[in-house]
């Protein structure tokens, strides 16, 4: 077992989920259709024809979810509010009951001594916005300003911690580039202009919720990162790795930390960014704490017949690679918290997601010994161990995820859960990474 003791005495153990991914009543108390209720009916978009229709029920199962919670014994959980339960048609009028269901879950994680990390923007984009332009109209980000400033000031005096947005790369790249995430755009242009629009609305959303938050807000982004290799020493994949670094890793970090959107990827993209005098400043609104979302690194080459980018990857060397062909390589996680720490100078870093998917089965008894799991959190808690040894200032770590869900474009193949979803009953048991995750919390505890 891996150990804890150079981690912080305060560090903050922690779980997360997202609301699409395990809410379902997609009609419940006056939400309204958000883009991925839109992307799931498109015919071959989501994996098995699945849809986020019902999902965990978590909206309600709330009271199982929070047992679940209970019993990991963590600090802290992450989830998601859904942008469309609070403005179902985007803007206009507040919609009470959606407040009033976060309301609870946030009194209730609190009463049980368990802190809200709260990310406003997991994806969830309100389908009527979706139908003025969407991330592509800069008015979407004033939009999400307007959203961010309601939940504070209604949740400020209870919730302190905040995530603006989360994985504002799968929002641009892999909604509007690559077209496998809602809103399913495949052009380039628009989804270089829909990175833009995300940057501002981060930042906006940063000024809005230290407006309207009654006591003083920490508030961070969630990026996913990945480290790049080059396939070889070669002076086209050295490029071609450049590239990748730019396009995964800085075009989302340099702005973040007040460098700018970097030149030389403007210049690959070819594409004019819709700016306006300010912006800049605003994006780089001081934060407090950055979120990295780590699953794997990326090893790629020169690749001419990819448009634009010219670059594709290759399979890792690594012998294990999870259910989704995500090669398993803890070392990058340690890289990639030193390089936040060292390169941009992030003064407080949480891991706001890492974990892996496997094919679970549970035996007669509902027990799942997911063994893959297990060695996957105690492989990567090492490496943040290694990171924090290294000086790295490591505030937290939340496992992906607290259950099983739906995971996008995957359906509900992939599981990712600390505990196992029977969907045909909604009915949730823990599984052995779960319980390895309260014994790891219970013995870092027991070092205070
Ligand atoms: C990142 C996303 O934030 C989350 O929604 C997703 O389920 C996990 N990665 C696993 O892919």
């Amino acid at each position: 077992m891996v150990e804890l003791s150079p981690l912080r005495q305060d560090f903050v153990w922690g779980t997360a989920t997202s609301a699409y991914q395990i809410e379902g009543a997609i009609d419940a108390d006056g939400r309204l259709p958000s883009i991925w209720d839109t992307f799931c009916r498109v015919p071959g978009a989501i994996d098995n024809g699945d849809t986020g229709d019902v999902a965990c029920d978590s909206y309600n199962r709330w009271p199982e979810d929070l047992e679940l919670i209970k019993q990991l014994g963590v600090d802290a959980y992450r989830f998601s509010i859904a942008w469309p339960r609070i403005f179902p048609t985007g803007s206009g009028e507040v919609n009470e009951a959606g407040l009033a269901y976060y309301e609870r879950v946030v009194d209730d994680l609190l009463a049980n001594g368990i802190k809200p990390f709260v990310t406003l923007y997991h994806w969830d984009l309100p389908q009527a916005l979706q139908d003025l332009g969407g991330w592509e109209n800069r008015e979407t980000a004033y939009r999400f300003a307007e959203y961010a400033a309601v939940v504070g000031a209604r949740l400020g005096d209870r919730v302190t911690d905040w995530v603006t947005l989360n994985e504002p790369l799968c929002s641009a790249w892999i909604g509007h580039w690559e077209g496998r995430m809602a809103p399913g755009i495949k052009d380039h242009e628009i989804a270089v202009r829909v990175s833009y629009n995300l940057m501002l609305a981060h930042g906006l959303g940063v000024a809005a919720l230290r407006e309207s938050a009654p006591k003083p807000p920490q508030v961070g982004l969630v990026v996913n990162l990945s480290g790049i290799e080059p396939a070889s020493t070669a002076a086209a994949d050295i490029r071609a790795a450049q590239v990748a670094d730019g396009h995964v890793n800085r075009w989302w970090l340099d702005p973040l930390f007040g460098r700018g959107f970097p030149a030389d990827m403007v210049e690959v993209y070819g594409v004019e960014l819709p700016e306006q005098p300010g912006d800049a400043e605003i994006i780089a609104a001081p934060t407090d704490f950055v979120g990295l979302n780590y699953y794997f690194r990326q090893i790629v080459k020169a690749d001419e017949s990819v448009p634009v980018l010219g670059f594709s990857q290759v399979p890792g060397p690594n012998v294990t690679h999870t259910m989704l062909d995500w090669e398993v390589h803890p070392a990058g996680l340690e890289e990639l918290i030193l390089r936040l720490a060292k390169e941009y100078g992030a003064e407080k870093i949480y891991i706001t997601e890492n974990g892996s998917a496997w094919v679970d089965q549970p035996d007669a008894d509902f027990n799942v010994d997911d063994t893959d799991r297990t060695a996957y959190l105690d492989s990567h808690l090492a490496a943040c161990v290694r990171a924090v040894e290294q000086g790295a200032p490591l505030a937290g770590y939340f496992a992906w995820s607290l259950m099983d869900n739906f995971e996008w474009a995957y359906g509900y193949a992939p599981r990712f859960g600390l505990a196992y979803v029977d969907y045909p009953t909604g009915k949730r048991v823990m599984k052995t990474s779960g319980k390895t995750y309260t014994d790891l919390i219970k013995t870092h505890r027991n070092l205070r």
